[in-house]
């Protein structure tokens, strides 16, 4: 793609591109004057126009293109016109929210779109909002501090003609630390939204044939100063090192240094993500989660994939994955993600029955079956447990985020536990991103829905966060054998 702005210049403007060229080499000088007098004035700029000026450090995402398109041509006028690359959403990967976009310009920490019609693209309210922490009372539009529609005839005034090149793929999450610093939030929200919108570049073609997408080469967090976004258990920093090992993550100090630069900031591609943009959506009011509205956004099944086998490959050994994960012939895992040591949790009683009713299975030979308490565990071990699960169980909470890891088949399951008649559709909707079938179990009662129904409302009655959750372990197990039987 080609990206960087070409021109037709003056000679003043292409003697400054010329500059460090002359540098280089200490005979130039000579050189230059005599071909100056040798060839004329127009033929001498011919020959100087197009160097080969240094590769760029950025890895391009289609064709290699790594030189400045500057075309150093004398004109008879000293007018400069600037063909700005306009800003455009590839493939209309775009939901309330979430915006990938290619060629946006940043200066002085506002983003510019430059665009014959703003009418083109979305409104400013569905692409981010002003970076204020969610509470009620809190107006979070956005105003054209944050962002502005600018024509390309009017680009050259309001960004002037210093650039600076950030190539590839950036993610940039244009929000407080409030709802961050999460396990949950962070990767169940934030980096999975991104991925599905993100995966829409690959459609419409078959995802067999479709080439994989270039990660992201960085994070950058704009308004998270000392290392907030992480999440207290700790999970957050070492899997994304894992899940995206290239990419750097980027917080306040690196978006102040941008704006310090004085320079206009020219992204190659972002995805522009916000969490009070994407509740906007009308889904949300649906869901309540950040990424109801990238539920409408169509992705490759199990888009989901290229994240998964990354953060295996960078933590499980390649013996691990292919006996333990890939062999069809083990056992099915069920896995118990016990919660009895935290606030939300099973009357005594009904998890000692649920643990006897599982190692019913075992023996029976039904299934392996494994009771983890994920906070007594090392990351590699909570990451191995959910890579060779089939089934994950246990009463709501962040531990059935590790579904992200399970893989997805024809049995995957998560089954969720919640007090009778409570219900919110946070891991839920995981798995459905997952191609995991959900089941929400109020005691002795499931609940699924296929693919297009949903459940009614989200509901927390009195002892939803409790310590007295029942289950009747019987259910449990029946629907594990129907799950498991295939
Ligand atoms: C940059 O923006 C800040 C407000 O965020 C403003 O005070 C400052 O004057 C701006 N600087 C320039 C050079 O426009
Ligand atoms: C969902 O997506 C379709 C197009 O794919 C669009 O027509 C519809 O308006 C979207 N629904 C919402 C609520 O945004
Ligand atoms: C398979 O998983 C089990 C249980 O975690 C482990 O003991 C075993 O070493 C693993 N196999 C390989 C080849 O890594
Ligand atoms: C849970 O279900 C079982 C089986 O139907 C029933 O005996 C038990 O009373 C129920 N427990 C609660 C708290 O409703």
């Amino acid at each position: 793609m080609s990206w960087a702005p070409s021109r037709t210049s003056s000679k003043i403007r292409a003697f400054r591109y010329s500059l460090p060229i002359l540098g280089v080499a200490t005979l130039f000088p000579l050189v230059l004057i005599l071909s100056y007098w040798a060839f004329g004035a127009t033929s001498f700029w011919r020959l100087i126009r197009n160097p080969a000026l240094p590769p760029s450090n950025g890895q391009h995402m289609n064709q290699p293109q790594s030189t400045l398109d500057l075309d150093l041509s004398v004109t008879e006028t000293a007018t400069t016109t600037w063909d700005w690359q306009r800003t455009t959403i590839p493939n209309d990967a775009h939901v309330h929210g979430f915006t990938v976009f290619d060629n946006i310009y940043l200066r002085n920490g506002t983003f510019y779109v430059v665009t014959e019609d703003a009418a083109d693209l979305p409104p400013i309210e569905r692409l981010l909002s002003r970076p204020l922490e969610r509470k009620p009372g809190v107006d979070t539009t956005p105003t054209n501090e944050q962002l502005q529609f600018i024509t390309p005839g009017e680009a050259e005034s309001v960004l002037g003609t210093r650039l600076t090149h950030i190539q590839g793929f950036s993610v940039i999450i244009y929000d407080p630390s409030q709802f961050m610093k999460h396990f949950y939030h962070w990767f169940g929200e934030i980096i999975l939204g991104t991925w599905r919108v993100y995966s829409h570049l690959l459609l419409p073609q078959p995802s067999s044939t479709a080439s994989p997408l270039p990660f992201p080469q960085r994070f950058i967090l704009p308004f998270i100063s000392n290392e907030e976004w992480r999440d207290r258990s700790g999970m957050d920093g070492p899997l994304m090192r894992a899940a995206f090992p290239d990419a750097a993550i980027q917080q306040a100090t690196y978006w102040e240094d941008l704006k310090k630069l004085g320079t206009t900031v020219a992204f190659e591609r972002i995805i522009l993500v916000d969490r009070s943009a994407a509740h906007r959506h009308p889904f949300s009011g649906l869901w309540f989660k950040m990424i109801a509205g990238t539920m409408n956004i169509s992705a490759p099944q199990d888009f989901w994939n290229a994240v998964r086998i990354s953060l295996w490959r960078n933590i499980l050994t390649p013996e691990f994955i292919a006996y333990n994960i890939s062999n069809p012939s083990s056992l099915p895992l069920v896995t118990y993600i016990s919660r009895q040591g935290s606030g939300r949790r099973l009357t005594a009683e009904d998890h000692d029955g649920l643990i006897v009713a599982l190692g019913d299975l075992a023996i029976q030979g039904v299934c392996e079956v494994q009771i983890a308490v994920m906070e007594k565990m090392s990351l590699v071990e909570q990451i191995e447990l959910a890579s060779r699960s089939t089934i994950l169980l246990g009463v709501h909470g962040n531990g059935l985020t590790h579904q992200l890891w399970m893989p997805p088949s024809s049995r995957s399951t998560v089954i969720e536990i919640f007090i009778p008649n409570g219900y919110v559709f946070d891991y839920e909707i995981l798995a459905r991103n997952m191609g995991h079938r959900h089941y929400a179990v109020w005691n002795d009662t499931l609940l699924t829905y296929s693919e297009g129904t949903y459940h009614k409302e989200v509901k927390y009655p009195d002892g939803f966060h409790g310590k007295t959750i029942p289950v009747h372990a019987e259910t449990v197990t029946r629907i594990i054998r129907e799950r498991l039987a295939g």
